[in-house]
């Protein structure tokens, strides 16, 4: 176990970090190895580190200026009750994105507080940031009141994508950029954009703490066969499960359902899962969404094999699904229900609640 939790992260350094897309491909999903060393921290395959971000220094600027303060005032950590500077404060405990209703009501905006425009209230906190908030809204509020209603910058979650039997010094993790619009401001996600941008390579502190999954861990017996569902990231903690069957010598079946984009470009780990299907340790199963005009999705391909999903999960199997929550995971439950429905004789969603009940359908979803 670990001495390391949210109040007291340890401080760690990225060493090795590399875009994991082939040039041309129109994602930019990043592989980062993190140092373990003198953490004590001991992990299992299938746990996920969770690491506190910062915002854009820029942002931070934008924001002092519109509170028309310096940075080096002293502030004290509601949360923590430590004293810090404001732009220490600002940069590394605030989350920017949210502009909490005790300050919307601190404006005494009829616009925005009267019961009869929820509706605009509702679209302007969708649509703007802090920064943005104290631009349009000088705030009155002393220093100190200022801070208690700032919203807590949360830690971001990423599961581990290495097995601590192979790598017990570092933890590798698979990181998905991206971009998306709020309001009339571009912004990048804020995770993936410290970790794969913002962060010093080899320099930067990184303060992060286990969390364990102990919903999703391998099987204790290692003759048991496991099927494993994860499009996207969603493939990382398999990373980890297939080093860790290696080391042990698991003689049960593995089974990876993967996709993404293009198989030309975005073929995750492509060599270490073919090395592993070339030595029959490994059996899998592809879907590229965008390399035909029709998508094509890991469930399509699990539908496919029916029969023979039915007939490992028969034989006590265990069924793991990792990465997307909003659409994937309920689309892959649902094939299972036709799995069952088409290739057994029980009825679909009590012989999904029985897995779920013996623990052999696991998932981990985000
Ligand atoms: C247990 C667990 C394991 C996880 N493992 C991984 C992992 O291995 N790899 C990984 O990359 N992520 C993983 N995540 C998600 C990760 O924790 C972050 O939520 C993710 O990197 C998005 O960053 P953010 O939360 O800082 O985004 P924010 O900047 O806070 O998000 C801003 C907005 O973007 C939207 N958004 C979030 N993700 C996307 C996206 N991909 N594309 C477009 N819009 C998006 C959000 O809905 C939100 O409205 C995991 C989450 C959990 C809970
Ligand atoms: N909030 C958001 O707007 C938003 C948007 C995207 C992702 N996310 C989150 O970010 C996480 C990381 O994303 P990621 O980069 O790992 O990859 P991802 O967005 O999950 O995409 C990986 C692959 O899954 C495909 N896919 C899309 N819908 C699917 C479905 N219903 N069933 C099965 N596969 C589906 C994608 O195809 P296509 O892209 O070609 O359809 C792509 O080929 C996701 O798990 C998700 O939770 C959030």
């Amino acid at each position: 176990m670990t001495e390391y939790n949210k109040e007291n992260p340890f401080r760690t350094k990225i060493i090795k970090r590399y875009v994991l897309n082939k040039k041309g491909s129109t994602k930019k999903t990043y592989h980062i190895t993190l140092d373990l060393t003198g953490s004590k921290m001991t992990y299992r395959a299938g746990d996920a580190l969770a690491i506190f971000p910062e915002n854009l220094p820029e942002e931070v600027h934008f924001l002092l200026e519109a509170l028309n303060k310096r940075g080096n005032e002293e502030v004290t950590d509601p949360r923590s009750g430590n004293t810090l500077p404001l732009e220490h404060f600002l940069r590394t405990k605030v989350n920017f994105n949210r502009i909490p209703i005790p300050l919307v009501k601190q404006t005494g905006d009829p616009k925005l507080l009267e019961e009869a425009n929820k509706e605009e209230r509702t679209q302007f906190i969708a649509q703007h940031d802090l920064v943005e908030f104290f631009q349009l809204y000088p705030t009155n509020l002393s220093l100190q009141e200022l801070v208690s209603y700032l919203p807590p910058l949360l830690p971001r979650f990423y599961s581990i994508a290495s097995s601590p039997h192979v790598h017990p010094h570092t933890v590798d993790l698979l990181v998905a950029t991206f971009s998306y619009k709020q309001g009339t401001k571009e912004k990048q996600g804020l995770g993936p954009h410290y970790l794969c941008h913002l962060a010093a390579l080899h320099r930067a502190p990184i303060h992060a703490y286990l969390h364990p999954t102990p919903h999703f861990l391998l099987p204790q017996d290692p003759t048991i066969p496991i099927i494993m569902i994860g499009p996207g990231t969603g493939v990382a903690p398999y990373r980890a499960f297939l080093q860790e069957r290696e080391a042990q010598k698991a003689s049960g079946k593995n089974w990876l359902f993967f996709g993404e984009r293009n198989q030309a470009t975005d073929y995750y780990y492509e060599s270490y899962f073919e090395s592993l299907k070339k030595k029959g340790f490994l059996s899998i199963d592809l879907a590229f969404s965008r390399d035909q005009a029709e998508k094509c999705y890991v469930q399509h391909r699990f539908l496919e094999k029916g029969a023979e999903i039915w007939s490992l999960l028969s034989s006590g199997a265990y069924l793991y699904i990792c990465g997307d929550a909003r659409h994937m995971a309920k689309d892959v439950i649902s094939a299972l229900h036709s799995i069952v429905e088409t290739h057994g004789s029980q009825e679909g969603k009590s012989y999904i609640k029985s897995l779920r009940r013996e623990k052999r359908l696991l998932l981990d979803v985000y």
